[in-house]
């Protein structure tokens, strides 16, 4: 019998469900309900409902896991580990210029800061956003031509300032008169800004605009201040949320910033050069999200109203480094508490799945028997069993491998029965993961093995 949780609003309660009911990966925080499963539907009627999202997966993740060798990669390197695959980076790359073939992509380094998915950036001849002198001096190693990012922090202290210029940078984001005045010691006519303008999104799993971005109405006194200063507005930048699942925020952020450019170009005779959409563009962890191609089917028109002697940029982090990368973890150790059995593994919030707690995003987690990964004996008999114990479902607690009982990744997920030395796989793991882990309780930061399926 499977046990999958009942309502948003009683998280606890388990109910038995369909074996194949999409499992929950965290009772951290409140969620959100979730959107009703996607029917196709024809003249004539619905076609039969889609198999649920955590199915889909994973199909996807089992036949990928065989392709890549996941079972022998283990064997070779051990776990925990991150199964880093590039070509997911320039396949997501090419479904953006696909799709919004206008829009100058800047890859927002922070997401997944690897030599390997910088070089796969770089050669796919995109360029990147950065936000500190470590990115800097990452690009520069991997000989990215510096001049060409954009540096998009909007807090900076003068001495990053100047040592960004110095290396090259000459696109940097300001949102407050403060920092307009930090730029007063460099020479202002080679210095580009774009104004950052804010545009709250509580929808979002991130909303961007409750630490950055001057609103749009206070945005002339900024740009006005900036020449004063004699530095060059290029133009605008905003973030409309990470993990955006609906074309209309950034359709209100461009026609908001279109009309705020058209205003201060006849006020000024000025003349911007670029609107930058951030980035925001989602993936599916645990909840389908709409296509990339759904997406700018939305966002497109909006597009149509930009004058062409400005460009537009993007500045995409998760969903190019999401699918970029795949966890394996192990369970280290059992246990059976008044709540029930958990499972310790070697990967937890304060590593890999540190955007649990940070962004509440959960991505799924799949017992390595569901995906035909393990064990690998011949034994028919052992494999009949194996079938069986798959369908099988037991809520358990999933527990991270620092001392602080925080560090719980799940609670009450349904998996097959799972025993000490067991692995557990995850998919979309690539974003604001390996980024963002700490080293607390001196556990090391998961290593990273490049694969190529076959
Ligand atoms: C300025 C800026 N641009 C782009 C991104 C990437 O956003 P996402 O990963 O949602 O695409 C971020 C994320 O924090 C950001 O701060």
């Amino acid at each position: 019998m499977t046990l999958v949780r009942q309502t948003a609003t009683d998280p606890a309660r388990l109910v038995p469900g369909p074996a194949d009911a999409p499992a929950t990966t965290s009772d951290l925080r409140p969620r959100r309900p979730r959107p009703a499963r996607r029917r196709l539907g024809t003249a004539t009627g619905p076609l039969p409902e889609l198999p649920p999202h955590r199915e889909l997966v994973r199909r996807e993740l089992a036949a990928y896991a065989q392709r890549i060798r996941l079972a022998a990669l283990v064997r070779e390197h051990g776990s925990p580990l991150f199964l880093l695959d590039v070509d997911r980076v320039a396949t997501q790359l090419l479904a953006l210029r696909r799709e919004l073939p206008d829009a100058a992509i800047h890859f927002a380094t922070k997401s997944l800061p690897h030599p390997s998915v910088i070089r796969a950036v770089h050669g796919f001849g995109a360029s990147f956003e950065v936000a500190s002198r470590g990115e800097i001096d990452l690009l520069e190693r991997e000989g990215v031509p510096i001049g060409r990012c954009l540096h998009t922090h909007p807090v900076k202290s003068v001495a990053d300032i100047t040592g960004a210029y110095l290396r090259g940078i000459r696109t940097f984001v300001v949102d407050s008169p403060s920092e307009v005045a930090k730029f007063a010691g460099l020479p202002t006519h080679d210095v580009g800004v774009l104004v950052r303008l804010s545009f709250p999104n509580p929808d979002a799993k991130s909303d961007l605009s409750s630490k950055f971005g001057v609103a749009p109405e206070d945005a002339a006194a900024l740009v006005e201040r900036c020449l004063r200063f004699r530095l060059t507005v290029r133009g605008f930048t905003f973030h409309v949320g990470s993990q955006t699942t609906s074309a209309a925020p950034w359709v209100r952020a461009i026609e908001t910033t279109l009309r705020l450019m058209r205003s201060l170009e006849a006020r000024h005779g000025l003349r911007f050069e670029l609107l930058d959409l951030g980035g925001g563009f989602p993936v599916g962890y645990d909840e389908p999200v709409p296509t990339l191609a759904e997406l700018a089917r939305g966002i497109r028109p909006a597009l149509a109203a930009v004058p062409a002697h400005v460009g537009v940029v993007i500045e995409p982090g998760r969903f190019v480094a999401a699918p970029a990368m795949t966890l394996v973890t192990r369970v280290i150790g059992t246990n059976d508490r008044a709540d029930g059995r958990w499972h310790h593994l070697d990967e937890g919030l304060y590593g890999a799945y540190s955007n649990i707690p940070a962004e509440d995003v959960h991505a799924l987690l799949f017992a390595a028997a569901e995906l035909g990964v393990q064990p690998v004996g011949d034994d028919a008999a052992e494999r009949a069993a194996r079938r069986v114990l798959t369908r099988m479902r037991v809520p358990v607690t999933l527990a991270g491998p620092t001392c602080d009982s925080v560090d719980v990744v799940a609670r009450h997920l349904p998996l097959p029965p799972l025993a000490d030395g067991d692995l557990l796989v995850s998919p979309m793991m690539g974003a604001y993961t390996w980024a963002t882990a700490t080293g607390f309780n001196g556990i090391a930061r998961t290593p990273v093995v490049e694969v190529s399926p076959a």
